[in-house]
């Protein structure tokens, strides 16, 4: 992919020799990977590889050991805790296989939420909530609480919150792992269609299906690096 003027797309997030240790553990052992905006990149490997840990270092939930984690430009390692927090809420949107919703907040709430943190007045982040529940699909499930919604809801809900601060890239952790097929297929057409309007993906996921149905790039990592990368034929 190339932009208009033929350079190519910004990177967004660009890992170098990452290594991440848990006291003797090393989750993450010279992790290097770049993602360019408009990209749809799928990190697959087995359990304990270290997905996971790569996800909260992106989403700056974490920070390594040694080694530079880059998103939109920004070394995070140059932020303090409040900067860091800061940042993620304007720069990046989360999904999780269990959703992460607060209980006792109806889902409009729970969407709202995510750019009132930012500075955003109640009214407008409403609004904008509104608006996202809408394109989602969910839009007469706005005043449910969580507990009232199914799977598939609850995941188009976390969907909507995850995109309220416009954020330059969007992370998912298994985010079909808890639904059943038909509501993982239809959270996967969401994100194929986020990534077509030019939302910058990164999914990590133990299904191949996924991998090959939402991303445009495959990263295969083996015990805390990525030890393969190759492109994906969109199916059909
Ligand atoms: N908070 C933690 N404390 C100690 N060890 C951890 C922690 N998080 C992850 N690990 C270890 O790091 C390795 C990678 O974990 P993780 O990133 O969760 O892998 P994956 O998501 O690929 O299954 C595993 O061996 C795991 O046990
Ligand atoms: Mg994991």
């Amino acid at each position: 992919m190339t932009t208009d003027d033929g350079s190519p797309p910004r990177i967004v997030v660009r890992l170098d020799g990452v290594r991440k240790e848990y006291g003797e553990a090393r989750a993450l052992d010279g992790m290097s990977v770049e993602i360019r905006a408009g990209d749809a990149v799928a990190v697959m490997g087995p359990s304990g590889c270290g997905k996971s840990t790569l996800l909260n270092l992106v989403a700056g939930l974490d920070r390594p050991t040694s080694g530079t984690v880059e998103v939109n430009g920004q070394d995070l390692g140059e932020l303090n805790e409040t900067g860091l927090a800061l940042f993620r809420r304007q720069h990046i949107g989360m999904i999780f296989q269990f959703f992460n919703l607060i209980d006792d907040l109806p889902a409009l709430d729970n969407v709202a939420l995510a750019a009132q943190l930012t500075g955003t007045p109640a009214r407008q982040a409403r609004l904008r909530a509104l608006e996202l529940l809408d394109e989602l699909g969910v839009a007469d499930r706005r005043n449910s609480y969580p507990a009232t919604l199914s799977g598939g809801e609850r995941q188009r809900v976390s969907v909507a919150r995850a995109l309220m601060n416009r954020p330059a890239l969007l992370l998912a952790d298994e985010p079909t792992g808890a639904l059943d097929s038909r509501s993982g297929e239809q959270v996967m057409d969401l994100l194929i269609d986020l990534n077509q309007i030019g939302q910058t993906l990164l999914i990590v996921t133990h299904d191949p299906h996924l991998a090959t149905r939402c991303a445009s790039r495959l990263v295969e990592m083996a015990d805390g690096r990525a030890v393969r990368t190759s492109a994906l034929e969109p199916t059909v």
